[in-house]
């Protein structure tokens, strides 16, 4: 079974991106299986926490990671880069920096989003990019998932039901999937 881990930007009970992310887990090749991990329990990075101990939820989250074969990241754009509260879990899985290597170095990533204006978030996945290189993954780029709009391909309960996204949606993940069999 190729395990992907997804995680989603933003803690907002009705977000576009949880909603893409469980959207995608609908769509996994057989074989293959979606975990979605939650960041509500990170809490912002404090050089005094890390020395008392990292935090149970990154230690935790680090784990689902590592039990994983790849990353699936689903962001928003805030202000034309990357949301904090996703930096903030990335930097503390980042604690202790021996730990990068483990957790992210050659680890297949890819990245999708959706916002409800007209760019997809195209220029926060072009924020993740430098970060990607510097935790050396192995970023995908076999394929876009740029969901623009979004106020209008999601219903009330976070469903997806534009025909044209759901099928970019399903080549999307096969290709990730592809991707990280071959790795
Ligand atoms: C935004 N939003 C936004 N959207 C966008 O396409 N480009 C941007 O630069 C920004 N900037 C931005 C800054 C801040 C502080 C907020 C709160 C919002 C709108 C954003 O895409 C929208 O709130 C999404 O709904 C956020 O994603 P979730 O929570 O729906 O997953």
């Amino acid at each position: 079974m190729t395990r992907i881990l997804g995680i989603s930007g933003s803690l907002r009970r009705g977000s576009f991106n949880t909603s893409l992310l469980r959207a995608a887990a609908e769509f996994m090749p057989s074989g293959s299986e979606l975990a979605i991990a939650t960041i509500e329990n990170i809490p912002l990075y404090n050089g005094d926490v890390e020395l008392q101990g990292i935090p149970p939820a990154v230690s935790d989250l680090k784990k689902q990671i590592i039990d994983a074969k790849g990353l699936l990241l689903c962001t928003p754009e805030y202000n034309n880069s990357v949301p904090g509260v996703l930096k903030n879990t990335i930097d503390w899985l980042t604690r202790p920096p021996a730990d990068i290597k483990i957790v992210f170095a050659g680890r297949p990533v890819a990245i999708m989003g959706a916002s409800p204006g007209g760019f997809g978030t195209a220029l926060s996945q072009n924020a993740w990019l430098p970060i990607l290189r510097t935790l050396q993954t192995r970023p995908w780029f076999g394929g876009r998932m740029m969901v623009s709009r979004a106020g209008s391909v999601f219903d009330a309960n976070g469903a997806l039901t534009d025909e044209a996204i759901k099928k970019q949606l399903q080549q999307f993940v096969q290709g990730f999937v592809q991707f990280v069999n071959e790795h």
